[in-house]
């Protein structure tokens, strides 16, 4: 009976230190009700047990074999229904891991950082400003009079009566002269507003970079001279690219500039600049007999569906993984 009750002491502990896997429960099994294992030689002494003895030193014995199988059983269990989940499809331990998917420089933001890079090379320095701006800044200091088209409420979103969504970033000259005195050279990335048709070359928000520059002796052919460098650079040597007489309020004399676009056959005009008008010199409190300047406005958009074949200007906006990922 002694001898008994240590074998199932002796279990308890073996079993309490819980086999890893299938084999050690196994190999205790055989330890314990293998046929030379421990239950089997206490079975092997009943022959020294009297007959009176004999009976209730059975039904022990017994009960401890049944003990000791139902505990075994159970173990085993548990580690047939693990080895079944493993098995469900949902966790496939042969597959490899999963690569999250990692974001790209958006090609707008990448077509900006290169026309930032091309005009910091030639000593402009980058500046920003007002999204939302008042009246003045975005439009009377830049001598565009109070009855002026670009006024109406077709083009531009209005925050209140006098506050608007800015619809270039012509506004930021003005900041810029405001607060700094000749001479100066900054280019001006940023967003603009404008509240016109929707179509493949037009939304009713998109990017451009402006350019001004002020000294005491600026001329037209710099102007040119600088454009055509930021086109050579951007485009290549053989890009044609034309400049077109045309007015702004804020230059005289103005232009545009149209580049070829070689997939629809035709000019797509992707900047206005000029000469800055004196009247805005002297809105900013800049003596315009003695200074003078350049200025230039491009769309970031234009620029970069010539450059990359873009054909639709809403794609940069609606965020489709699948244009995107050309570009990452
Ligand atoms: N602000 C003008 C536009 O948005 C572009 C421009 C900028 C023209 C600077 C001349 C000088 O169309």
């Amino acid at each position: 009976m002694e001898q008994l009750e240590s074998v199932r002491k002796q279990f308890l502990t073996d079993i309490e230190s819980f086999p890893e896997n299938p084999q050690d429960i196994e190999h205790l099994r055989s330890k314990y009700l293998g046929r030379k294992g421990l239950v089997a030689s206490l079975f092997a002494l009943m022959g020294k047990a009297t007959a009176e003895e004999r009976p209730a030193l059975g039904k022990e014995l017994n009960l401890l074999k049944q003990d000791l199988t139902v505990k075994f059983d159970e173990k085993e269990n548990i580690f047939s229904t693990s080895q079944q989940s493993a098995e469900d499809d949902s966790i496939d331990l042969s597959l490899p891991g999963k690569t999250p998917r990692i974001g790209s420089i958006h090609i707008l933001e990448q077509t900006l950082s290169e026309i930032k890079d091309i005009f910091k090379s030639i000593g402009f320095h980058v500046a920003y400003g007002p999204e939302v701006d008042d009246d003045y800044h975005n439009f009377s200091a830049l001598n565009i009079p109070e009855h002026h088209p670009a006024r109406d409420m077709q083009d531009t979103f209005f925050v209140d009566p006098t506050t608007v969504l800015r619809t270039h970033t012509s506004n930021v000259q003005i900041h810029l002269m405001e607060n700094e005195d000749p001479p100066i050279r900054y280019i001006v990335p940023g967003r603009v507003y404008r509240n016109e048709a929707i179509g493949y070359k037009s939304y009713c928000l998109f990017h451009q970079v402006e350019g001004i520059y002020i000294n005491e002796r600026v001329s037209f052919a710099e102007l040119k001279g600088c454009l055509e460098f930021f086109v050579k650079q951007m485009f290549g040597p053989n890009k044609k690219m034309r400049f077109r007489p045309s007015y702004f309020p804020f230059t005289e004399p103005s232009a545009e500039v149209d580049m070829w676009d070689d997939e629809r056959q035709q000019w797509m005009e992707i900047l206005g600049c000029g000469m800055v008008d004196p009247a805005v010199l002297e809105n900013v409190g800049y003596d315009s007999k003695k200074w003078h300047g350049y200025a230039f406005g491009m769309g970031v958009e234009r620029i970069a569906m010539l450059k990359y074949k873009i054909n639709d200007i809403r794609l940069f906006y609606n965020g489709d993984t699948r244009f995107l990922e050309q570009f990452s």
